[in-house]
């Protein structure tokens, strides 16, 4: 059912932007969608258009598709649905599936996150090096459909080191110095408590979040390469000296802004290119 559904979409997106695969997918998280909008030349499509796509309800917008080419077909998906939502897993992975059935053999995962780890700040760029799936849920749970993966995918290196090196180099390229950190996934849709931070410390993470971790099993289980990054927002709960807000998240996300297209622009074709 879940890979019929994701066939329909991939010969939706193919039909609707005229490009029979794409190379690379890029997820972009709170606060950073805008970046869709910098892009000329692209085919944009709406979520509500393609068959079976989970639709945000939340956000200001209700997410789009973008196809572009940068030296290769690149996909942008602006908007994700979040767990905390209410949606299942397999509608939050949807999107992401549907990219590597396009043939995308990697996806770019970004998102917003709390600074937890010593030395994280607020509007650093954090490459994810590995993570922690604190909320016992994920999206393979179920009958194994073997078209899409194995039952037990391994997951030694969920984050491409080498996609990492690429992507540093192309940091200290363009002045955009990337840190590299393991990020903890929490459910939401509340903020993290002071001892749910202290504790996510003690396991090794370095940043907190409510994204990206079921989106990044998924694209293992199919065999694709992931990339994530965390742009840090805010200090987390109890390290931050204020209460946290989604108004100071966003509010770091525009002050990033400049850095986080940067960085992409030159990223995106050296992805894509090779
Ligand atoms: N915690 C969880 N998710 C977040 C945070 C945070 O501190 N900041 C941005 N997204």
């Amino acid at each position: 059912m879940t890979y019929q559904a994701i066939t329909r979409a991939a010969a939706a997106i193919a039909d609707r932007t005229g490009r029979q695969s794409h190379r690379v997918a890029v997820v972009l998280g709170s606060g950073l969608s805008g970046y869709a909008g910098s892009l000329s030349g692209a085919t944009t499509i709406a979520y509500e258009d393609i068959p079976g796509f989970p639709v945000p309800r939340v956000e200001g917008h209700a997410g789009s598709l973008h196809s572009v080419d940068l030296g290769g077909p690149v996909m942008i998906l602006a908007g994700r649905v979040h767990t905390y939502e209410g949606w299942e897993l397999p509608d939050v992975v949807f999107a992401v599936r549907t990219a590597v059935a396009s043939g995308c053999g990697i996806v770019v995962l970004t998102n917003a996150a709390g600074g937890a780890g010593d030395g994280m700040a607020p509007g650093d760029l954090v490459l994810i090096r590995d993570h922690l799936n604190l909320t016992g849920r994920t999206p393979l749970l179920g009958p194994n459909d073997d078209r899409l993966g194995p039952r037990f995918p391994d997951m030694s290196e969920v984050y491409s080191a080498e996609l990492r090196r690429r992507a540093q180099r192309v940091g200290e390229r363009v002045g955009v110095p990337l840190r590299e950190g393991v990020y903890a996934w929490f459910l939401g849709p509340s903020y993290e408590t002071p001892a749910e931070v202290q504790m996510a410390r003690r396991l090794g993470a370095d940043l907190v979040g409510m994204s990206s971790v079921p989106e990044a099993v998924a694209v293992r289980h199919m065999g694709a390469r992931v990339l994530g990054l965390s742009l840090v927002t805010n200090l987390a709960a109890g390290i931050s000296p204020t209460p946290l807000s989604h108004e100071e998240v966003t509010a770091t996300a525009a002050a990033a802004r400049e850095r986080f297209h940067r960085l992409f622009d030159a990223l995106l074709p050296e992805l894509a290119g090779g």
